[in-house]
């Protein structure tokens, strides 16, 4: 569907639940948050019917997020239900790779699409003050086995610390054959305000400097607004998301669904409507399709990641928003 800004709606993202099994320092608290309890979480029953309605409206590709989505039990189950909805094309998700390795299959098995997964390091040291946990070797056998099932793979690297020059060039190289690497700005949302991004130019440049001068690639890889270059010295294409340097939200084709209910019309914006009374009381695909559609419509124009804070600011973490 179209918005009060002409863009076209036409994804979703949907967190399953506000848990993880990683404590990333910009993500997490050490001591974790108050989770939902379970009974304030969606049912797979409540998330179908809000993506067909979805769906009725226009939306065609899913993303599945958390916190960490393979923490909630039987996954596979509803990314199959999820594919069977008519109109709804593609089905990703994106992890930190943790429990990856022995779900791969049943993941290609229910039709997943693509994964995206997290790895902002490849040094175990660093993995551990990074996320607080001692698993970067579960991560990178995660992303083995489902790459080598012929799962469209994206490796996330959110680049925060002055992380050293070879370790970016090393994360660079994963890229090839189904693997694609993206370098994402950091942005100020939750504990993502207490360290320092850096900023896209400097990540290329530093390819460059290696790898050679880079051309963009105008090929989509996604649904997301990564945006790919590739360099003479690497195999695959690498993609950079620069919510901070080049705002893209005058092209922002997404909405979200909390694992609590909540459609949320913006990353960086509080306002959206709470759908779990509505399901409760078991509204019809219809019903619900022509409340979806009257809340979108109103999806702001951009975040305000570079404005004072506002009434309407997301005050949340990341691993409650889904990112
Ligand atoms: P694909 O390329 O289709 O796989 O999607 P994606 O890049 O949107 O997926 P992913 O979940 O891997 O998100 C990568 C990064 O992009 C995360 O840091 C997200 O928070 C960020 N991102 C996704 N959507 C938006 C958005 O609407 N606005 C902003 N500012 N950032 C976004
Ligand atoms: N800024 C940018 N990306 C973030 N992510 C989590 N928090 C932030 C943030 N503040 C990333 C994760 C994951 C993706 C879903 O979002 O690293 O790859
Ligand atoms: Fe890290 Fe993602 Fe978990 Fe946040 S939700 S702690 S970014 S793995």
């Amino acid at each position: 569907m179209i918005d009060q800004y002409g863009r076209n709606i036409d994804y979703m993202r949907i967190s399953v639940t506000d848990r993880c099994n990683l404590r990333c320092l910009y993500c997490m608290p050490e001591e974790g948050i108050e989770c939902l309890n379970p009974s304030d979480i969606l049912s797979f029953e409540e998330i179908v019917t809000t993506a067909e309605a979805a769906a009725l409206l226009g939306i065609k590709k899913i993303k599945i997020t958390g916190g960490e989505p393979l923490v909630r039990k039987d996954i596979p189950n509803l990314i199959g239900k999820i594919k069977g909805i008519k109109g709804i094309e593609v089905v990703t998700m994106t992890t930190n790779g943790i429990l990856l390795k022995n779900m791969a299959k049943d993941l290609k098995q229910a039709g997943l699409d693509g994964i995206n997964i997290s790895l902002d390091t490849i040094d175990p040291k660093r993995f551990k003050v990074l996320t607080r946990f001692d698993k970067l070797d579960e991560v990178l056998a995660g992303i083995r086995e489902i790459s080598s099932l012929g799962i469209k793979t994206k490796l996330n690297c959110v680049p925060i610390n002055k992380i050293g020059e070879e370790e970016l060039t090393k994360i660079a190289e994963f890229s090839g054959g189904n693997i694609l690497v993206r370098f994402i700005e950091l942005m100020p949302i939750g504990l993502g305000k207490e360290f320092q991004l850096i900023p896209y130019q400097t990540v290329k440049k530093i390819l460059e400097d290696k790898y050679g001068a880079s051309r963009l690639n105008p090929k989509k890889f996604g649904n997301g607004p990564a945006v790919y270059y590739d360099f003479p010295g690497l195999s695959g294409s690498i993609g950079f998301i620069t919510a901070m340097s080049h705002e893209f939200c005058g092209t922002c084709n997404r909405i979200r669904l909390t694992a609590a209910g909540d459609i949320k019309l913006c990353l960086h914006h509080m306002e959206g409507i709470s759908l779990k009374p509505y399901l409760e009381n078991h509204i019809s695909k219809d019903k619900l399709a022509e409340l979806l559609k009257e809340v979108i419509y109103q999806k702001p124009a951009h975040h305000c990641f570079h404005e004072e804070k506002g009434q309407d600011v997301e005050w949340r973490n990341m691993v409650q928003i889904g990112g």
